[in-house]
């Protein structure tokens, strides 16, 4: 429940729709699927395991497990490199959450009633531009979060995702049957299923991958983390499935809901980040009881948002902890501030906010998890591998194995060199 609580977020509501729109649709998801499917969910198997095994935070359980297998203590970097990402996503994450709650007041006070393209995408330009708004909003984030974060993650936090991931998926399921109705759908589907490879760049794979990592938090230590408090009866590779398809299903249902209705109000697909925040409140302003609806989103979205950022400064947080004799508070309180003052930053300059987002999820978390593959099958022993996940059949097994030694690690170096190939043609 944590791990879906950490996956599920911006990510599948936000980002995906916007970035599927600027890269064409169609073929750019194909490649997003594959990715989740041959990349993803191999590695998120693996990180899973490293953290479950070593039952320590990202950098120690680096440490710890180098030591055990006779090499060097560089894999620690792996570790550190995913503290930063973690501090790196949470500075423009905030910012995005941040409008999220800025919409649970307007939607409440019908802001959006009757909205149109014009009327909603005025409002949500007023929003960006306004850096005092954003930034008392993106300061309500932060503290909610360091306020979970500092009170200890495990508890709680899996009832609420629990009690949240249906309530989201019924209300984008009424987006949707929306959509259906008032929307193009059929421009909105054909968008993001027919594959026209002709307007996939080199760009657009790198873009297809990362999202991979970023939507399943892997590379950072978000999943290891998580993975270090999992019982050790659980089944990892069932519980990577699950949170994997389900991540999936919310980001696909998504943007069902979001293309019909760009196409329908003369949206371009390619829009940008404020694509999810004028497409839907449309929709929410026109349809009867979408004030409530559109409060109730919004809130969700917020609620998504926010069990996804405190996996990203869990990582640190544990390490603080762990490593130096301070307490939880404190170490939250510091992480959360940097944070927070790279929030600022994303605020004040949307270069800054768009480098972030980019050095992260393009490079950042697909390295992570390139060292974390190359670690788990090519480092560490057969034989403890096996141990973490002897609930899988043989044949699973080396499915397994194999794409995490080979396929998975040579997939994303493969796309790093084609991206580098076609920059340069
Ligand atoms: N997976 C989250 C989302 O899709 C973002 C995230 C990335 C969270 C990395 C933790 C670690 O919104």
């Amino acid at each position: 429940m944590a791990a879906t609580g950490s996956a599920v977020g911006l990510g599948n509501i936000w980002k995906f729709p916007y970035i599927a729109g600027e890269n064409g649709g169609g073929a750019f998801v194909l490649v997003y699927l594959v990715c989740i499917l041959m990349i993803g969910i191999p590695i998120m198997i693996a990180e899973v395991l490293l953290g479950r095994r070593a039952q320590r935070n990202p950098i120690n359980t680096m440490r710890h497990l180098a030591a055990q297998a006779g090499a060097s203590s560089y894999w620690q970097l792996i570790g550190w490199m995913g503290v930063l990402a973690g501090l790196f996503i949470m500075m423009f994450y905030s910012v995005v959450a941040g409008w999220a709650l800025d919409y649970v007041v307007a939607s409440a006070q019908g802001t959006f009633s009757g909205g149109d393209k014009n009327s909603v995408g005025a409002y949500f330009s007023e929003l960006t531009q306004s850096t005092n708004l954003q930034i008392a909003w993106h300061s309500t984030f932060t503290i909610l979060t360091v306020a979970v974060v500092a009170a200890g993650v495990t508890k709680g936090l899996g009832n609420a995702v629990r009690f949240m991931m249906p309530v989201l998926f019924v209300l984008l399921l009424v987006l949707l049957g929306y959509s259906y109705q008032q929307g193009n759908f059929m421009a909105g589907f054909s968008f993001l299923f027919s594959f026209d490879f002709s307007k996939l760049s080199g760009q657009s794979v790198l873009t297809a991958m990362g999202h991979a990592f970023f939507t399943l938090s892997l590379g950072m230590g978000a999943i290891m983390a998580y993975g270090s408090y999992m019982p050790k009866d659980a089944s990892i590779a069932k519980t990577v499935c699950t949170v994997a398809f389900l991540d999936t299903l919310i980001a696909l249902v998504a943007g069902m809901a979001i293309f019909p209705l760009v196409f329908a109000n003369g949206i371009e697909p390619s829009a940008g980040p404020g694509l999810m925040f004028v497409s839907l409140p449309i929709a929410f302003g026109n349809m009867p009881g979408g004030d409530i609806f559109g409060t109730m989103f919004f809130v969700l979205v917020g609620i998504a948002a926010w069990s996804s950022a405190i996996s990203l400064i869990e990582p640190g947080v544990a390490w603080l902890t762990e490593t130096f004799n301070i307490n939880r508070l404190a170490a939250t309180g510091s992480m959360g501030l940097i944070a927070w003052l790279g929030g600022l930053g994303c605020i004040y300059s949307s270069d800054f906010f768009n480098f972030l987002d980019k050095l992260t999820a393009n490079f950042m978390l697909p390295i992570g998890g390139l060292l974390i593959a190359i670690f788990t099958a090519w480092v560490m022993k057969r034989s403890h591998v096996n141990k973490e996940l002897g609930d899988i059949s043989g044949l699973s097994f080396n499915l397994w194995y194999a794409s995490t030694r080979v396929f998975a690690p040579l997939s994303v170096l493969t796309i790093f060199v084609y991206e580098v190939y076609s920059l340069f043609m």
